[in-house]
């Protein structure tokens, strides 16, 4: 294999993109490791809270006996409590507005998210939602969320990052679309991140869960911006972490490890410590959204039909970007005489590790249909005030997006 320093020499430049200012506030505490979730109680304490509505989904932490751990760690604190479960996968506004009354009328003050990505978004846009006099919608059509209720989390599935993140994505049930909502004040005050919680997943949503995270480490590499060393090192580290764990996760579910190091890795993938200074792609989950939307099915599922497409598309762009991953994560081989051959087999190397640990590989694994993409294509482009285009990396119109969907066929 090449050395680093060829790809150095072989990067392109364009003056006038360097490491962009930035401000990066991350207050979430992390609390991590086996048993962690006893300490429910005394985190909710030390966060002012004193009237706690517990947020959970479907019934996995039911049947686990995670939600008893929990409520008995408040109930040794002294700190009352409600429960408001039945958050799905792709969590709606429905379940939202039935939380912030809610909350409203039991004078809740702290929201406790005891799940995955779908349980924390919902329990952050109730959050945002109670303290809010307007339609809690108006933040995912593009408000920035300025004031929220303190909300914390038990986390239970490695994959959203929201654990970390200042984001929420809710879908809208009248029209079924998926949109999102940010702001400093959504980022969790405490998160209990206990690896030995993830064991009970069923392997597809462990692996959808690592197609996710290793999506956002993508979305981050895909910039504009040059002379970013250090992220793109960072970022090239959490997806190596991934490529080594991912397998032997799969391979292995018990293994407290393996599950230790995905979830740490996703926490880090997102809370944007690797993607500051830098311009972000995320068309890969813009497109996608779509797709969870309509069809419900898991996000990581989505991405990984998705990504593939939208990597060959952008590929052209900036070929030694792919190429620069290709080499570094994938070890292929630098080909400096056709650079695109390089690129073209880190991305073909990345879909067959998701197909790999058992990712769906096209719309009809996915449970998606080609003669819906017309309907996709106008969601995506002008769905709920956009214009007829999405950006990122590049930026795509109607034409270019039906292109992509098609290419997932
Ligand atoms: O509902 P329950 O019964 O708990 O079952 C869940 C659900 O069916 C199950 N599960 C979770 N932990 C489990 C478990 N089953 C057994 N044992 C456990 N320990 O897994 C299923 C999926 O859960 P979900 O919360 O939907 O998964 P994930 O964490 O992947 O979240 C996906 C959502 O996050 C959004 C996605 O769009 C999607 O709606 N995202 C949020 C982001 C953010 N806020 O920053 C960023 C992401 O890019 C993403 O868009
Ligand atoms: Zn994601």
């Amino acid at each position: 294999m090449l050395s680093f320093t060829h790809i150095e020499g072989c990067r392109l430049r364009q003056k006038g993109y360097y490491m962009e200012n930035f401000s990066f506030y991350s207050p979430t505490c992390f609390v991590f490791g086996k048993d962690s979730e006893e300490k429910a109680g005394s985190l909710v304490k030390r966060f002012g809270g004193s009237k706690v509505l517990i947020h959970y989904g479907g019934g996995s932490v039911v049947r686990s006996g995670l939600l008893d751990r929990v409520k008995k760690s408040l109930d040794d604190k002294g700190i009352p409590h409600v429960e408001l479960g039945g958050v799905k996968p792709n969590p709606r506004d429905g379940l939202v507005y039935e939380g912030i009354d809610l909350c409203k009328k039991e004078n809740v003050d702290f929201i406790l998210a005891v799940g995955g990505g779908s349980v924390i978004d919902s329990s952050k846009a109730i959050a945002a939602g109670v303290l809010y006099d307007g339609d809690f919608w108006d933040f995912y059509r593009g408000q920035w969320i300025e004031d929220a209720l303190p909300v914390g989390t038990v986390l239970t599935i490695a994959a959203a990052g929201s654990e970390g993140s200042p984001d929420s994505v809710i879908t809208r049930e009248d029209g079924m679309f998926k949109r999102g909502a940010s702001g400093d004040a959504i980022r969790p005050k405490f998160s209990i991140l206990n690896p030995a919680l993830t064991q009970t997943l069923p392997p597809y949503q462990t692996a959808a869960g690592i197609t996710d995270i290793m999506a956002h480490l993508y979305e981050r590499y895909l910039t504009n911006t040059e002379e970013v060393e250090v992220t793109d090192r960072l970022i090239e580290a959490l997806l190596l972490t991934m490529v080594h764990e991912g397998p032997r996760v799969i391979a292995d579910p018990d293994n407290y490890d393996a599950r230790a190091n995905i979830m740490w890795a996703g926490t880090m993938a997102h809370t944007n410590a690797v993607g500051v200074g830098r311009s972000q792609d995320w068309l890969s989950h813009t497109i996608e959204h779509e797709l969870s939307a309509l069809y419900d099915c898991a996000h990581g599922a989505g991405l990984a039909v998705t990504m593939p497409a939208v990597f060959t598309y952008e590929m052209s762009h900036n070929v030694m970007r792919f190429a620069q991953v290709a080499v570094r994560v994938w070890g292929c081989q630098m080909d400096f005489a056709h650079p695109e051959v390089t690129a073209k087999a880190g991305i073909e190397a990345f879909r067959n590790f998701l197909i790999s640990i058992g990712m769906p590989k096209n719309f009809e694994e996915l449970g998606a249909k080609e003669e819906d993409i017309p309907k996709l294509v106008d969601v995506l482009c002008n769905g709920d005030g956009r214009k007829g285009t999405i950006s990122g990396f590049i930026t795509l119109n109607e034409e270019e997006c039906t292109e992509i969907y098609k290419m997932m066929v």
